[in-house]
């Protein structure tokens, strides 16, 4: 293998740079050559002054994530050692930074003695993220650099800065345009001089005297997020210690949070899905010449919540938008609704008044169906049902331009029937959005029988511009999410009538990490979606509610009661319906245990999951759970429903499922590949 990392001599500075694509993570092979080269320099006594730089698109992006779990992440020297090796050069050392300066990468840069960045560089510590903190003097040198408060957030958060934002609070001592190892170069001969040299582990100054109620304060602000994770309490204890012990002392601490946490079940999970969100955007078959098609200008069929939310994706990422409504009412509501969400997205803060103006002004909405035949995507966002779908793709068949992809925004319906009442089922792919479509970070991409590779190609890429996370499924009912749904729902459904009420299989549910349960849920989406709507035809404990118009929060009743802020309390008359209820369907009442809800709402997810892979519905069991994360809220320091159930053991969770069959019958049914991975202990996501 060749070393990632060369040295060249300019003049008296040493240029070492790192060449370790895609992002110059600090593999093995790149931590020793760091090693060497600083003792290069130090060896060298024409040497006066060091510059750290990278190639390719980015500085240090940070430790190897692929070696963690790996006997190469403990190969000396490990990122501790190097990052000292670095401070402890008697030779000015300054960091070129370019790309994204992350976790290890921002600990190689710390320990630095100067840091020159190009400013539209990012910096941060997104270890928490991985479950982890940073381990290599990250929480100790940080605070001493950018302050207290900088750190804090950033290593609790994740969330990275901007290289101005860097140089304000101290931690990037100059801002250079244009060749940046010239510059670095440049920097490092004017303090080449300097002495004693300036070292983040030493300097105190930033870390003294600092009021305690920074934290708390931090904590009240920011505690609900969160809520169920491990990682961002260290990431603050690790902070705090920084503020209390002397150096040598709080890295010895940081190293021991770290320890704890890389061992815990929740950083395994989080990188696995860290993987897991990356592969998804990978299609397994198809051709490698596959070229996408070139997207110009999309068309939405309609302006509904949905029609109007996809917009914005498109809008926002500078991409032109027809938009097709059927009245002007509803074509001005729609464009309003949206105008509306944008403002309110700028008084937060996220877009500038001009972002918002320039995203509007990309919206041409109109009447006219026959002007989308300019589109190159079109995408409809119509009432779910089939006939009204196939009259449109019927309709958009006769306008489109040749090539030009017709999507389906359906969240259940065959994708196959939808493409067949078009001359073009070759062009033909289903886009499941989640709402709210501007929002939610998923996109089910939905691969009919005929759907050509470059159509699946472009969605994909398309996904990444628009900032989504997308997911190849295959056709069946409800895709991959939707269709785990379903025996949750009915489960949770028959425990009701079983002895549990809505808050105990809600709390049960929010205690696992979940953002909702499912009554909560149904009470948000309306209980009433997909209801028959016969206020006499009452076969289902959600048909007794739909026909007293307890629709969920819409109507102030559903599962719940609600107060004019929405805020949900127990329902005596919901209580007393599923009593009746049982009743006449002559279903015997007893205490439900948390463990039962668990088994009887989870488990059965686990087991549906395996059928859409037995079935190829899902390309890999990792898809599966990117949809549930991204698209439901799985807790994702759970990895999501399969890596979880590997977690768990597929043994116990078989076992589970047979203690509930034969209350689950007739709705239930075994996957094969289930059993077959419990029999001969393998897993979905591993091994
Ligand atoms: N280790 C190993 N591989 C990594 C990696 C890392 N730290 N970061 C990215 N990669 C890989 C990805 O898996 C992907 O591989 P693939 O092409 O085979 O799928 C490839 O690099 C490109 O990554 P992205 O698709 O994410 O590329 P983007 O350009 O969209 O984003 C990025 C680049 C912003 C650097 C993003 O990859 C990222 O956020 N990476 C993770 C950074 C991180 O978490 N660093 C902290 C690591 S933990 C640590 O440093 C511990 C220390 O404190 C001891």
């Amino acid at each position: 293998m060749t070393n990632p990392i060369s040295t060249r001599k300019h003049g008296d500075v040493l240029i070492i740079l790192s060449n370790n694509p895609p992002v110059n993570a600090l593999s093995a092979a790149v931590r020793e050559g760091l090693v060497a080269a600083i003792e290069q320099a130090e060896a060298d006594d024409g040497v006066n002054a060091v510059v750290i730089a990278c190639e390719g698109q980015t500085f240090f992006a940070g430790a190897d994530v692929a070696e963690f779990g790996t006997p190469k992440a403990f190969q000396q020297p490990m990122l501790p050692q190097v990052v000292d090796q670095i401070e402890a050069c008697t030779k000015p050392v300054v960091a070129a930074i370019h790309g994204t300066a992350l976790g290890g990468g921002l600990e190689v840069a710390l320990s630095c003695h100067y840091r020159v960045a190009d400013p539209t560089a990012k910096l941060g510590t997104p270890e928490v993220k991985l479950g982890l903190l940073p381990g290599a003097g990250g929480t100790q040198r940080l605070p001493r650099v950018a302050g207290v408060e900088k750190a804090l957030r950033m290593c609790a958060t994740g969330a990275p800065i901007g290289a101005r934002e860097a140089q304000e609070c101290g931690l990037v001592d100059r801002l250079v345009e244009g060749d940046l190892i010239q510059h670095a170069v440049a920097y490092a001969e004017e303090v080449k001089g300097v002495r004693p040299i300036r070292k983040a582990s030493e300097r105190q100054d930033r870390v003294e005297n600092i009021d305690p109620s920074v934290f708390d304060e931090f904590l009240k602000a920011n505690g609900r997020k969160f809520r169920g994770f491990d990682a961002p309490m260290k990431n603050i204890e690790a902070v705090r210690i920084a503020t209390q012990k002397p150096y040598a002392e709080g890295v010895l601490d940081e190293r021991k949070l770290f320890m704890e946490l890389m061992s815990g079940g929740q950083a395994k999970a989080q990188q696995y899905f860290f993987f897991a969100e990356r592969k998804a955007a990978k299609i397994d078959d198809i051709p490698e010449d596959t070229r996408p098609r070139d997207i110009k200008r999309v068309g939405v069929i309609g302006a509904g919540t949905m029609g109007g939310g996809i917009s914005m994706n498109f809008l926002s990422a500078g991409i032109p938008v027809t938009i097709v409504e059927m009245g002007q009412e509803a074509l001005d509501r729609g464009a309003g609704v949206m105008r509306k969400n944008y403002e309110s997205s700028a008084a937060r803060g996220r877009f500038t008044p001009e972002q918002v103006e320039r995203a509007m002004g990309l919206l041409n909405p109109t009447l006219d169906f026959d002007a989308l035949a300019e589109c190159d995507l079109i995408i409809e966002a119509v009432y779910e049902n089939m006939d009204v779908k196939k009259e449109v793709f019927g309709r958009l068949d006769k306008i489109a331009k040749p090539g030009a992809i017709l999507a389906s925004n359906t969240s259940y319906l065959n994708i196959d029937e939808i493409a067949a009442s078009t001359s073009r089922p070759q062009d033909v792919v289903g886009l499941h959005f989640f709402s709210p479509a501007n929002v939610m970070k998923l996109l089910e991409v939905v691969r009919g029988a005929k759907t050509a590779p470059d159509v699946l190609l472009t969605a994909m890429q398309l996904a990444k511009r628009i900032k989504k996370v997308a997911v190849v499924a295959g056709v069946c009912h409800g895709f991959i999410g939707n269709r785990m749904l379903m025996p949750r729902q009915v489960e949770a459904m028959k425990l009701l009538l079983e002895g549990a009420t809505p808050e105990q299989v809600d709390r049960v549910h929010v205690e696992f990490g979940m953002p909702m349960g499912p009554f909560q849920m149904a009470d948000l989406a309306g209980v009433d979606i997909g209801w028959h709507r016969d206020p006499n035809r009452i076969e289902s404990l959600r048909d007794a509610l739909c026909s007293i118009e307890r629709w969920g929060q819409k109507k102030g009743a559903g599962f719940y009661d609600y107060d004019e802020k929405r805020r949900p309390s127990p329902s005596p008359v919901v209580q007393e319906i599923i009593e009746k209820f049982a009743a006449e369907k002559g279903v015997e009442r007893r205490e439900i245990t948390d463990q039962e809800i668990v088994e009887r709402t989870l488990y059965p997810m686990v087991n549906e999951g395996a059928k859409i892979l037995e079935e190829g519905m899902a390309q890999r069991a990792s898809d599966i759970d990117v949809v549930w994360v991204y698209g439901y809220g799985w807790p994702v320091y759970r990895g999501g429903p399969m890596h979880w159930a590997d977690a768990e053991g597929l043994t116990k969770i078989v076992d589970g499922l047979k203690r509930q069959e034969e209350r689950m019958k007739p709705d239930f049914s075994f996957s094969k590949l289930l059993l077959d991975k419990a029999a001969d202990g393998s897993k979905f996501t591993r091994g």
